[in-house]
C-alpha cells in the first residue's frame, strides 16, 4: 500500500472479528517496528504477545474495564526498559524513554494496517495490574498497550485540525499556510472508497 494511504487510512478499531492472526504475522510486525527511532538508538521498548483469553480478559479488566477489547484476538503489551536510557540521559531520559516507547508503538499501528490488521493503542489502564498480570519485573513498566485483529468496523479518516490552525513559519507570531491541495484531493478519495465499501 501506498504509504499516505496507510497513514491516512489507519485508525483506532474497536471491533474485531473472531479469527486469529498468525504467529509469523506478528513477528513481521514486531520486527519492521523495531525500526522506529530512539534517543541514541537504545531501543528501550519491549512487546509481549498476548493471545491467551484468560489474561486478555484480566488486562482488559485492568484498563479501566474496556471491554471491547477482549475482541480483539492479540493484545500487544508495550514495555518500557528505562534503566539504559536514564543512565545515559539523566533527567531527560524519562521523557525519552517513554517517546521511544510511542515511536515503537505507532510503528506497530502502521505496520499493521499495512498488512490487512487492525488496531487500537490503549493508554487507559492500571500500570501495576498489568505488571501482575504478565510477571513483568518492578522496574519496567507497561506503557502501552496496543489491540490488534480483523477489523470488524469501516471508519472514515479521522477528523483533524486544519494543518494551517497547527502551524506557524519561523515564530509563532506568523502563520505557516503552504498546504497543497493534491493532499485534500486524496482525503476526498479515501472516503470516496470507504463509502463504496
Ligand atoms: C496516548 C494515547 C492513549 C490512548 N488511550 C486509549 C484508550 O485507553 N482507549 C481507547 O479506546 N483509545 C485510546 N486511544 C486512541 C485514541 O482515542 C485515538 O487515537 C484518537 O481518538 C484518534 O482516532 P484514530 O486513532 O482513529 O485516528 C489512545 C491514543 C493515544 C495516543
Amino acid at each position: 500500500m501506498q504509504f499516505k494511504n496507510v497513514y491516512l487510512g489507519r485508525r483506532s478499531i474497536r471491533k474485531y472479528k473472531d479469527k486469529d492472526i498468525p504467529l509469523a504475522t506478528l513477528g513481521e510486525i514486531i520486527d519492521l517496528a523495531g525500526f522506529a527511532p530512539s534517543s541514541g538508538n537504545l531501543q528501550n521498548w519491549k512487546c509481549i504477545v498476548v493471545t491467551d483469553q484468560a489474561k486478555r480478559q484480566q488486562i482488559a479488566d485492568a484498563c479501566v474495564e474496556q471491554n471491547w477489547m477482549i475482541e480483539a484476538p492479540v493484545f500487544l503489551v508495550i514495555c518500557n526498559d528505562h534503566n539504559d536510557v536514564k543512565n545515559h540521559y539523566g533527567k531527560l531520559g524519562r521523557m525519552y524513554s517513554i517517546q521511544n516507547c510511542a515511536n515503537f508503538a505507532f510503528g506497530i499501528t502502521l505496520v499493521a494496517y499495512d498488512l490487512g490488521l487492525a488496531s487500537c493503542w490503549v493508554g487507559a489502564f492500571d500500570n501495576e495490574a498489568v505488571q501482575r498480570i504478565l510477571d513483568i519485573p518492578e522496574d519496567i513498566d507497561p506503557e502501552i498497550i496496543i489491540t490488534l485483529g480483523y477489523s470488524d468496523e469501516t471508519k472514515k479518516p479521522s477528523l483533524r485540525e486544519e494543518p494551517s490552525y497547527i502551524s506557524y513559519f519561523n515564530n509563532w507570531e506568523k502563520k505557516f499556510t503552504e498546504f497543497p491541495s493534491h493532499l485534500e484531493n486524496l482525503k476526498k478519495d479515501i472516503k470516496k472508497k470507504i463509502k463504496r465499501k
